[in-house]
């Protein structure tokens, strides 16, 4: 079960996001720099510095976005690193900023090197410098903007360039979220959306979403189609363990994608060291895809562990596969926590 969001699922995870940030679990130091700094730039009557916020996919970033701006009080725009193609489609939205609203890029680390350029004065001054006609007689125009605030989210801190990065006056890191917060997310979830939920249901689901709210949010989706055709309608805990088995979600979350990655890692490489590249290919994946969505759970939970020589499987992961670990120095990159 990846973070990415489905298209079906799309205005189910609409609507339940929280609109402000006393609505907002968890995460708590970004939540306390994100709120000084909000109420600030209020008092002042300034613009808010840029925020670059990132962590895996499906733990809050573009809620964090919309919320900052409904805090600010000012509008909210939204777009994407890939929709942006040419020059003349980010200088369309640049130009019709209003002042102090928030322009928000997801995946600001696909953005074109070429576009790339265009933002930085843009971030740094406000300014934008359009070249017009070619060789010779070209001439450089300059565009005042209205002040605003960019938001940019990413999966791939490591993927943001140095230039980019320094203009940001706030980089902020999202983490997994711990059961207990999970358990309030999907109790609110389940009350939007009227469905039946123990709380005893609740904690299953809590620790089998791999620390993602988008997950927990999908998987409660499910299990609420299972017990309304197999059980009375309500999710209690043996519901929800039934549904899950159903699903082939393990104890730890993992779905069929985790376990082929890490039974690959175990049984094709010999728990490795594996470059990613190979791994993918095994797999059938995209390299980005293990990168961004399998891999951070997977490291978390002290499953995998990334070397500069390759991916290595930790005793761990051998002892949840139930694979013989293999005798010490027959393997050399085999890695105990
Ligand atoms: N839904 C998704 N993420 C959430 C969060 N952090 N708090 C409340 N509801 C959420």
């Amino acid at each position: 079960m990846a973070g990415q969001a489905a298209e079906d699922d799309a205005g189910f995870e609409q609507s339940l996001r929280p609109r402000r940030l006393a609505e907002y679990i968890g995460q708590g130091k970004v939540k306390d720099q994100l709120s000084l700094a909000v109420e600030a730039a209020r008092t002042r009557g300034e613009t808010l510095d840029h925020v670059l916020l990132y962590g895996p996919p499906g733990l809050g970033k573009t809620t964090l976005a919309g919320i900052i701006a409904a805090e600010l009080g000012v509008a909210f725009q939204s777009t994407a690193g890939p929709l942006l193609q040419i020059k003349g489609d980010l200088t369309a939205i640049l130009t019709n900023v209003q002042a102090r609203q928030v322009l928000f890029f997801d995946e600001v680390h696909r953005l074109q090197p070429q576009l790339e350029e265009v933002l930085y004065s843009a971030l740094e001054d406000y300014r934008l410098d359009i070249i017009i006609g070619q060789g010779p007689a070209a001439r450089t125009h300059t565009l005042e903007l209205k002040p605003f605030t960019f938001v940019a989210a990413t999966t791939r801190a490591g993927l943001v360039s140095a230039p980019l990065r320094s203009r940001f006056g706030l980089i902020l890191r999202l983490e997994f979220y711990q059961p207990a917060e999970l358990e309030i997310i999907l109790r609110r979830s389940a009350q939007i959306l009227g469905v039946p939920l123990d709380p005893d249901g609740g904690a299953v689901l809590a620790r089998r979403c791999r620390g993602t709210p988008r997950i927990a949010n999908r998987l409660l989706r499910r299990v609420r189609d299972f017990a309304q055709v197999r059980a009375q309608g309500k999710i209690t805990a043996a519901v929800a363990e039934e549904a899950l088995a159903l699903l082939e979600v393990d104890e730890y979350g993992f779905d069929e994608a985790d376990r082929r990655l890490m039974l690959a890692l175990i049984e094709k490489f010999e728990g490795g060291p594996v470059g990613v590249n190979t791994l993918a290919a095994v797999l059938a994946e995209e390299p980005d895809a293990i990168e961004e969505i399998y891999e951070p759970y997977l490291m978390q939970i002290g499953f995998l562990s990334r070397t500069p020589r390759g991916r290595v499987a930790t005793a761990l992961a051998y002892r949840h596969f139930r694979v013989a670990l293999p005798a010490r120095g027959d393997q050399a990159g085999l890695f105990t926590p």
